[in-house]
C-alpha cells in the first residue's frame, strides 16, 4: 500500500512500526532475562527457507499481517546480544537512545558528508568527533571524522601517515621504501591497509611482543634498526589499546616516547579501548594516548551504539585532509570552508550514515558520566570472573584482565576447548569466541551485555566441566 502518488501511508508506517517495536521490545526482555537459547544458527540454507528469502524478493508478498510472525522468525534466529550467555563477540548490546536514533534516521535518511545533505546529522558529527578528540586530550588542532568501522578508520590514518612521509605517493604511487611497524598480534585490518595503500604485506615490520603479545618496548630500537638495514623508511608505528585477541593494552607512554624520539608516526588502535577514556578507575591504561598522531575509536563496541560507527582522530587535523587530494567537482568545488560544510575532503566514503546521531544520542541521555560506568560496570566484572575462574581446579586464564575481554581454558588440550565451545553453541547454552595467542588455544569471552553475571559465568564453568567429561 502506498500514499499519495506513491508516497509513504503514514498509517502504514504507523502500525509496522508499532509491531517492530512492540515484537523488539519483547525479544530484548527475553533476552535480558536469559530465557531463550543462544548460540548455533541452523545451516545457512535451511534458515534461507525459514524466513522464505528467495521467494519474498521474487514475488514480493509481505503485508501487514504476515510481518509480525515473519518478524519473529527474524528475531529469533538474530543472534541476542542483550542474552546474559552471549559472551562471544565485541559487539554491543545497543541502548535505547542509539536504537532510536536508528528508527528516526531510517526514516529521514540523512547521509551527510556534505552539510546541506543532512544539516542536523552533520552537526552531530562535527560535535561527537570534537568531543572525542577533547576525551584524548588534544585542545588545540585535533580534529577527525567519523568512519562506517574501525577497519575504515585503520587505513585512514594510514593513509594520513604515508601522506606526511611520502606526500608524492598520491600522484606517484608508492616506491617499496616504506615501511610500517607494528606488533604480529595486531588487528588484521592493519596489515590489510598497508597492502591497500600499495606497500605490500611486508612492508609490515614485526616488533617484538611479550608473552602476553604486548609490544616490548625495550625491544623498538631493534625493530626500528631492521626495518632502515632492510632499507625501509617507518611510515608508521601501530601500538592496541586494546588488543582484539587478548584485551591487554601496549604501553602507549613507553612507544609514544620513542615515537616521538624518532619522528615516527604513532598510531594506537584504541577501537575496543578508547572508551575507557570515560571512566575515571580504567582511563589510566590509555595513559600516553595523547602522544598519538591518530587514534581509532569504535562506538559499536563499548559506547553501546548498534554496529557500525568508529572515529579516526588526529593530533594534527589538517594532516587528514592533506591525506586525500582528490577533487569532485560537482561535489566539492571549494576548499574547505570555515563553516566546515564538507567532510569528503577527509574520508574514503563519498555518502555516509548518520553515525553520529546514535554515538550523539548515547551521549546526550546517559552523559559521558553513564557510558563510563557501563564500560566500568564490564571491566569490574569481568576482573571478578577471571578470580571465579582462577579459583577453579582445571581452569586457567591467560592473565589477569585489563578490559571486558578474557581468555581461560580448561586443561591444556587445544582441541579440547574447539570442541568445548562447539559443543556449548551446539547446546544453545553459551556463546564464547575462542583465540591464539603464541600458538595456543584458548577460549575467550567479551562481556558486552549489562545482565551478564557472576551466576552467569557459574552456569558457564559447569557447562564446561559437563561438555569436557562428556567429551
Ligand atoms: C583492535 C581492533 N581494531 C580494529 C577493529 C576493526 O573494527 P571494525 O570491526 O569496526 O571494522 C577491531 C574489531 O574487532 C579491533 O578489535
Amino acid at each position: 500500500m502506498t500514499g499519495p502518488a506513491g508516497g509513504w501511508d503514514t498509517g502504514e508506517y504507523e502500525r509496522l512500526a508499532g509491531v517492530a517495536v512492540a515484537a523488539l521490545s519483547r525479544h530484548v526482555a527475553e533476552s535480558q532475562a536469559g530465557e531463550k537459547p543462544v548460540g548455533a544458527p541452523p545451516p545457512l540454507p535451511e534458515l534461507i527457507e525459514t524466513l522464505e528469502l528467495r521467494s519474498l524478493i521474487r514475488d514480493g508478498g509481505l503485508d501487514e499481517d504476515g510481518f509480525e510472525p515473519w518478524l519473529e522468525r527474524v528475531l529469533d534466529h538474530s543472534v541476542r546480544l542483550h542474552h546474559p550467555a552471549e559472551i562471544a563477540h565485541q559487539v554491543a548490546a545497543p541502548d535505547v537512545p542509539s536504537a532510536i536514533a536508528d528508527l528516526v534516521q531510517g526514516g529521514i535518511n540523512q547521509p551527510m558528508s556534505i552539510y546541506e545533505m543532512g544539516p542536523s546529522a552533520h552537526a552531530m558529527e562535527r560535535v561527537v568527533v570534537e568531543w572525542m578528540t577533547e576525551q584524548i586530550g588534544w585542545r588545540e588542532g585535533g580534529g577527525g571524522v567519523l568512519t562506517h568501522g574501525g577497519s575504515l578508520a585503520n587505513l585512514t590514518a594510514l593513509l594520513a601517515a604515508r601522506a606526511a612521509i611520502a606526500p608524492e605517493a598520491w600522484s606517484e604511487g608508492v616506491d617499496g621504501t616504506l615501511a610500517v611497524l607494528a606488533p604480529p598480534s595486531t588487528h588484521y585490518s592493519v596489515r590489510r591497509s598497508v597492502a591497500m595503500l600499495g606497500l605490500g604485506e611486508r612492508a609490515v615490520v614485526d616488533l617484538e611482543v611479550d608473552e602476553l603479545e604486548r609490544i616490548v618496548p625495550d625491544a623498538l630500537e631493534d625493530a626500528l634498526e631492521r626495518c632502515r638495514d632492510a632499507g625501509r623508511r617507518p611510515m608508521a608505528l601501530v601500538a592496541a589499546s586494546c588488543a582484539t585477541s587478548t584485551g591487554l593494552h601496549d604501553d602507549l607512554e613507553a612507544v609514544g616516547g620513542f615515537c616521538r624520539e624518532h619522528g615516527i608516526w604513532f598510531h594506537v588502535d584504541a577501537a575496543h579501548g578508547a572508551p575507557a577514556l570515560l571512566s575515571p578507575a580504567h582511563r589510566h591504561m590509555l595513559s600516553g594516548i595523547e602522544h598519538a598522531d591518530s587514534v581509532i575509536w569504535d562506538t559499536h563496541k563499548m559506547m553501546r551504539t548498534s554496529a557500525i560507527a568508529a572515529a579516526v582522530l588526529l593530533r594534527e587535523e589538517w594532516r587528514l585532509e592533506a591525506a586525500f587530494k582528490q577533487k569532485a567537482s560537482y561535489l566539492i568545488y571549494e576548499e574547505a570552508d570555515e563553516s566546515g560544510s564538507s567532510l569528503l575532503e577527509r574520508q574514503v566514503e563519498c555518502t555516509k550514515a548518520a553515525l553520529g546521531a546514535r554515538i550523539f544520542m548515547n551521549l546526550a541521555f546517559r552523559g559521558p558520566d553513564g557510558l563510563g560506568r557501563h564500560v566500568a560496570e564490564q571491566y569490574d566484572k569481568t576482573l571478578r570472573f577471571w578470580e571465579m575462574i582462577e579459583a577453579r581446579d582445571g581452569f586457567e586464564c591467560l592473565s589477569r584482565p585489563e578490559s571486558n575481554i578474557l581468555c581461560f581454558r580448561y586443561g591444556r588440550d587445544p582441541e579440547l576447548q574447539v570442541a568445548l565451545r562447539e559443543r556449548l553453541l551446539r547446546d544453545r547454552r553459551f556463546h564464547l569466541s575462542s583465540t591464539e595467542v603464541h600458538g595456543e588455544r584458548w577460549l575467550r569471552m567479551s562481556v558486552m551485555a549489562p545482565v551478564t553475571s557472576e551466576e552467569t559465568i557459574e552456569g558457564l564453568l559447569d557447562a564446561i566441566e559437563e561438555a569436557a567429561a562428556a567429551a
